[in-house]
């Protein structure tokens, strides 16, 4: 099969042809027919995990799949040869990942049936970054009336956020690159904060002097986490993607750090509400399988949304 894959950390991928997979028992085998990039990929891709996460060479990286069953373990109940699926792989090793035309997902995994109004491109935009969204929703559990603030919002995790909290009711503050605005708000966001012109807390302070509800942050590390975290009024909430929280309290704000793998039951869940249309695949580019340093040059270089690798049969 064709597969973007790395043979050493220091050279990135570049195409090869490399067995097919062969799925283990409980493992569906999926035609891949659209994978993206996350910037977990990112950091594979680039070897800067080495020493934190195994890599068995050759490694072929890609997180998100959508495709068609192709074959299955005889232990496999919930899914059948000709199955369209989307979802994410978390395997405990960097090896056999979705940058590839075949990849395996055991049938427990974060794994579940397409929605039929979606396209293999669209479907493959949504699995990790949409699970990791609706992770962080959840633990900031919006209300009608409640103001969220959401940064990174341009991003893939963001761009979900946005429209899984304005979904709930809420007035989403969404920070936004330089001509992202309209696209931010057809998503749901009442506000954007242009972040490369100002000061995100103070933009928020200055036009809500009484404070936030909540605070959702993919991009800041401890320090530029807490300080977002001071616009949020007591007794609010706040999560973070980067493992910012730290353990001691945050004021009188409950704080978490989002896991998107502690749940896979929450993959069922974001197929529901792609079907009903209430998350929206949100998608700067899509483009082939041997595009794929590309689309790593164009993530790395600032995008809006998620960049889809689309693989042809
Ligand atoms: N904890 C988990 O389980 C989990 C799961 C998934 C993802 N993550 C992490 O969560 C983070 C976000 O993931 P993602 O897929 O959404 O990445 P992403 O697509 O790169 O989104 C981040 C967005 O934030 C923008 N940004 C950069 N600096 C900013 C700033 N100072 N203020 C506001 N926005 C800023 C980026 O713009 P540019 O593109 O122009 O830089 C980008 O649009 C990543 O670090 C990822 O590793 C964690």
């Amino acid at each position: 099969m064709r597969a973007m894959a790395m043979t050493d950390y220091e050279r990135g991928i570049s195409l090869h042809e490399l067995p097919k997979p062969e799925p283990a028992p409980n493992e569906l085998l999926v035609r891949v027919r659209a994978s993206s990039v996350n910037r977990i990929d990112v950091l594979v891709a680039g070897g800067a995990l080495k020493g934190m996460l195994g890599y068995e060479f050759p490694v072929v990286p890609g997180r998100d799949f959508a495709g068609t069953v192709d074959g299955v373990d005889s232990d496999v109940s919930r899914f059948r040869v000709g199955d369209e699926v989307f979802g994410w792989l978390n395997k405990p090793t960097l090896h056999d990942g979705a940058w590839a035309e075949y990849a395996t997902v055991p049938e427990d995994g974060f794994v579940a049936r397409k929605p039929d109004g979606l396209d293999f491109t669209e479907a493959a935009a949504l699995p990790l970054a949409g699970v990791t969204a609706l992770v962080a929703v959840d633990e900031v559990d919006p209300q009608a009336g409640d103001t969220v603030l959401v940064v990174g919002a341009d991003g893939g995790v963001g761009s979900y956020a946005v429209q899984l909290a304005a979904g709930r009711g809420a007035t989403v503050l969404a920070t936004a690159k330089p001509g992202d605005e309209p696209r931010l708000r057809a998503l749901g966001a009442a506000e954007t904060i242009d972040y490369t012109q100002q000061d995100v807390a103070d933009a928020v302070r200055e036009r809500h002097r009484n404070g936030i509800s909540a605070l959702i942050d993919v991009v800041d590390e401890a320090e530029g986490f807490a300080r977002l975290v001071e616009l949020v009024r007591e007794g609010g909430r706040a999560a973070s993607s980067m493992q910012a929280v730290p353990a001691d309290p945050l004021g009188g704000v409950a704080a978490t750090n989002v896991v998107a793998s502690a749940d896979v039951s929450v993959m069922a869940r974001l197929a529901e509400l792609a079907a009903k249309g209430d998350v929206r695949p949100a998608i700067d580019v899509v483009l082939t399988l041997d595009e794929t340093p590309a689309a790593i040059e164009r993530f790395a270089a600032g995008k809006r949304g998620k960049i889809v690798i689309s693989i042809a049969g």
